[in-house]
């Protein structure tokens, strides 16, 4: 009986760990401008590469694992093909796309960078930075929102270089989530989001960084950080010097995706310095209420809470971008009333964990 048992174990694990190896469903097969069959590959597999650089040339939808989170990607150079990521994502057409290239001379093909901008394409890429350059012909207008300037970058994750590579061309991708919700940092979650609208998904493992790259822009003042990422302030100012950058300045406010409401759970979110409220928690007649914590360690009784996610137990604000958009995620998943989310120190990814947090946290009558 004991022997069975095992048995019937060891049979569970072995068609667990099959599962999780590789859920191969339908092969695409028709045209691109229709809905081609879903399938979930593993990314290692290099004809998973293949058949998704395949989906990539005949105008299809890919959503691929990069270092910050998973992109919903098609051919850069082809605008129908670019259509559909806005029609899955149901994003506005005036929210421009990031382009992913291979390396900095195939970047080169897309953007006509400033010079300011080499020493960082040389020091981070591949990375999790994304620069603004001058848009070169062989970018449709539709990748740009019709500005004449793209959002380049090189992600370093092996599975999107090979992508990319295979493919034979840049992929504009956006992070592969409904518009304003949170980005997915796996692949599962695009499954649960984007599936039906997506032809191939790849499933890369959890995103190691876990907030979108940072993006700098070239202005003639110098550049300008138009949004807190995977790249941090500090690094970029060791190469550029302490005074060369412009933070949070939005010189342009016309591009969006600088939307002052994004990266949203449904359930609300609050920011709430647990040294400036002692009546943050469910307490007297807020007792019904069901009310979540996200917090960088546990500083305060938990036993107030229905549901708490620790980020980093030891304060480590690189752990705590790469759980934060997972946490957020469950945090939503199990209808609560609101969240309260503890502010995290403002260096390193702080910063940008800090932006993702005061943005989930803006009204939704506010955009
Ligand atoms: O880490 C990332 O950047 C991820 C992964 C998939 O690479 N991508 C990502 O894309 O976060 P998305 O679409 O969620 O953010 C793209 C943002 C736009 O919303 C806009 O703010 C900015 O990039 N952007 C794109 N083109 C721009 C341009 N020409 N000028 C200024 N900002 C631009
Ligand atoms: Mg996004």
């Amino acid at each position: 009986m004991d022997s069975l048992l095992r048995e019937l174990q060891n049979l569970r694990l072995c068609r667990v760990r099959g599962r999780s190896a590789r859920i191969f469903r339908n092969t695409p097969a028709s045209p691109p401008a229709q809905r081609i069959n879903q399938s979930f590959m593993m990314a290692s597999d290099p004809e998973a590469i293949s058949e998704a650089a395949r989906i990539i040339r005949k105008g299809g939808l890919v959503a691929f694992p990069t270092e910050t989170v998973y992109g919903l990607g098609a051919d850069a150079e082809n605008p129908v093909a670019v259509a559909r990521i806005f029609e899955a994502k149901r994003r506005p057409r005036i929210d421009p796309l990031i382009v992913h290239a291979a390396d900095i001379e195939s970047a080169r093909r897309y953007g006509n960078f400033s010079e300011a901008a080499l020493p960082l394409m040389e020091k981070f890429w591949p990375g999790p930075l994304t620069l603004v350059a001058g848009k070169t012909s062989l970018v449709p207008s539709i990748v740009t929102a019709g500005l004449d300037t793209v959002a380049i970058r090189v992600p370093a994750h092996p599975a999107a270089l090979a992508l990319i590579r295979a493919a034979g061309r840049a992929i504009a991708a956006p992070s592969a989530n409904p518009f304003g919700y949170v980005s997915p940092t796996e692949a599962g979650h695009v499954a649960e989001q984007l599936g039906d609208a997506v032809d191939l998904i790849l499933d890369g493992g959890p995103s190691a960084v876990g907030v979108e790259s940072t993006i700098l822009s070239f202005e003639t003042s110098g550049p300008v950080m138009l949004r807190a990422g995977g790249t941090t302030v500090e690094d970029i100012q060791s190469i550029i010097g302490c005074t060369g950058i412009q933070i949070g300045t939005v010189s342009r406010p016309s591009v969006p995706g600088q939307m002052k409401r994004h990266y949203c759970t449904r359930t609300p979110l609050e920011i709430i310095d647990i040294s400036e409220s002692r009546d943050d928690a469910p307490q007297g007649e807020k007792q019904e209420e069901r009310t979540g914590l996200l917090t960088l360690s546990l500083m305060e009784d938990a036993s107030r809470y229905a549901a708490v996610e620790i980020l980093s137990p030891d304060g480590d604000l690189v752990e705590a971008a790469a759980g934060l958009f997972r946490a957020l995620r469950r945090l939503d998943a199990i209808s609560l009333d609101r969240i309260v989310a503890r502010p995290v120190p403002e260096k390193g990814l702080g910063l940008a964990i800090m932006d993702r947090l005061r943005r989930c946290a803006v009204s939704p009558d506010i955009s």
